[in-house]
């Protein structure tokens, strides 16, 4: 078995019991995505590859292990030298999101491998891992929704390579699209409250995409028109 099908094996023993949007699944598709990000990049792929692999491996959330201590005794039990050993724990540790908010990594493995995880923090993935790890930890939906807000939309400006840019752009583009849905299907508070404006009729019909506005507002929960609208009523 090649160094690449080990990791395989060792995450999908690793965490066979997590079903929150941090386990295997996302694991493999932060693989999937950084080996086609290094494919147009110039870097060492191997290190790519098991960085992504493994970058979950000592996450805080899931396991209680200091130093990486997974991700190192995974990599010495399978014979990796302690030079490459170091430069994957370095990749690792560059991609954390509360570790590295203003920092870009330094190695672009580690820019490859940190985007690749941002990529599946957004759009489709993104959407139903806010959801599942917000009920798992007692969330309500509106309260992972103010997670789009406060982190998943502020992700598509953050990405290091030219190519997860390019993929992050499509991605935004279904999490607008999906929030815009969500307030007009929520919009029952309407009925209750009275409708924010009597000249507007109140429609079920979700706009084309076309008449939508391009630019989606993320302020518009934080007092906007609207809600100061609502409070009045
Ligand atoms: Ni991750």
């Amino acid at each position: 078995m090649c160094l690449i099908d080990e990791a395989i094996a060792y995450i999908r023993e690793l965490f066979k019991e997590n079903a929150d949007g941090h386990g295997f699944d996302h694991s493999m598709r932060v693989y999937r995505n950084a080996m086609f990000i290094a494919e147009g990049v110039a870097c060492d792929r191997q290190i790519v590859g098991l960085a992504a692999l493994l970058h979950d491996a000592d996450d805080y959330k899931l396991f209680n292990t200091a130093e990486n201590a997974n991700a190192r005794s995974f990599l010495a039990e399978h014979g990796v030298d302690r030079e490459t050993a170091e430069r994957i724990i370095a990749a690792i540790n560059a991609v954390s999101f509360s570790k590295n908010r203003d920092r870009k990594p330094e190695t672009v493995e580690g820019q490859i491998v940190q985007d690749a995880d941002r990529l599946d923090a957004i759009g489709a993935v993104g959407i139903a891992r806010t959801f599942a790890y917000g009920g798992k930890h007692g969330r309500s939906m509106d309260e992972s929704v103010e997670h789009f807000h406060q982190k998943l939309l502020l992700l598509k400006d953050m990405m290091n390579t030219a190519q997860a840019k390019k993929m992050a752009e499509k991605r935004h583009q279904l999490m607008e699209t999906f929030l815009r849905n969500w307030e007009k299907e929520n919009e029952w508070e309407v009925i209750i409250m009275g409708p924010k404006d009597k000249e507007q009729e109140w429609t079920d019909e979700i706009p084309d995409e076309e008449e939508q506005d391009n630019e989606y507002e993320p302020t518009y929960r934080d007092g906007s028109a609207k809600n100061e609208c609502w409070e009045e009523t």
